[in-house]
């Protein structure tokens, strides 16, 4: 069976925008370079050596062509320009309803953990037409998380969280790639992404087809948040001044810089930060006592503490 595919499958709804803009691009620069090619070929030949064309009074100035070939080139690129980057601010802006799920990549594999409490390795298995966000992050060195099918591609970085999003829109299996050179075993991790029908997906859910299943990642997140003894200060404790958590996911937070009170996003950032670098961003009306947890506390329960404060909603009832 002939089987060399020349292009990837469009999975996503970014898929046929990107490529749009891909042939876009294309069809102009074939088009320039055929006329560019044509008119040298052809005045080459009409004006050689020989024969007799006409060459009194050669044209000097002509103020239209001059402003046609600044105009119309310069239009072109503008609006190409305009187009992609209409296509690039969706690409990193995730839509409001979209589910998260979380990415944590090292030499030389992708584990993926849905908060349901799903966890798996080098696959991702996703409902059809709904929209997700990724949260990724590194262990060690920068990876890329890149599937070709839904055209996109994301940086995945030690220290600090990426995101990007897709709506697949075709149910099937398609690969999945890291796409930063990362070392010895760079072209081995990678895996399958599974896009599944709703009901599939459900079933899959609840533990067919060898899914992992552990409790949800918020859960996990208490039991680390406990264990690490956040709860201890940040649960109105009466002897350490700790400031509370529920409900402060996506709200702005009094910072106190130097003499003046900013606010900043508690967003997934803020969070990390405020774990491992407690200094760098103290609540106004608090002591910088805070222990730091760097080195401490492994990526993937990081992300478990975070789904665990995004749960906790005004009053410290789960959302
Ligand atoms: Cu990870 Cu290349």
């Amino acid at each position: 069976m002939w089987n060399f595919p020349l292009f990837p499958e469009r999975a996503s709804t970014t898929a046929g925008r990107v490529d749009a803009v891909f042939f876009g691009g294309l069809v102009l620069v074939v088009f320039f370079t055929a006329l560019i090619c044509a008119l040298i070929l052809s005045l080459a030949l009409r004006y050689r050596r020989g024969l007799p064309a006409d060459r009194t009074r050669p044209p000097l100035t002509s103020l239209t062509l001059e402003a046609a070939w600044i105009g119309i080139p310069l239009l072109l690129s503008i609006g190409l320009f305009t187009w992609a980057a209409i296509v690039f601010f969706e690409i990193y802006t995730p839509p409001g309803d979209a589910s998260d799920i979380y990415v944590v990549g090292k030499q030389w594999m992708w584990t993926v953990k849905h908060p349901e409490g799903h966890r798996e390795k080098n696959e991702l298995h996703l409902p059809l037409g709904r929209p997700v966000r990724l949260t990724m992050t590194s262990e060690d060195v920068i990876h890329s998380f890149y599937i070709p099918a839904f055209r996109t591609k994301q940086d995945v970085l030690p220290g600090r969280y990426t995101q990007m999003w897709f709506k697949p829109t075709k149910p099937g299996k398609y690969h999945l790639f890291c796409a930063e050179y990362c070392g010895t075993l760079h072209s081995a991790m990678g895996g399958w992404v599974y896009v599944m029908e709703p009901a599939d997906y459900q079933r899959w859910l609840s533990g067919a087809g060898g899914s992992l299943v552990e409790p949800s990642m918020a859960k996990e997140g208490e039991q680390l948040f406990v264990q690490h003894h956040c709860a201890g200060c940040h649960r109105g404790s009466q002897v350490v001044h700790a400031p509370g958590l529920e409900g402060i996911y996506n709200r702005p937070v009094p910072i106190q810089d130097g003499k003046v009170v900013r606010f900043v996003m508690a967003d997934d950032r803020y969070l990390r930060d405020s774990i491992l670098l407690p200094d760098s961003q103290v609540v106004a009306g608090y002591e910088p006592i805070m222990p730091s947890f760097q080195g401490r506390i492994a990526e993937e329960d990081l992300l478990k503490i975070l789904e665990y404060v995004k749960s906790i909603g005004p009053g410290g009832t789960e959302r």
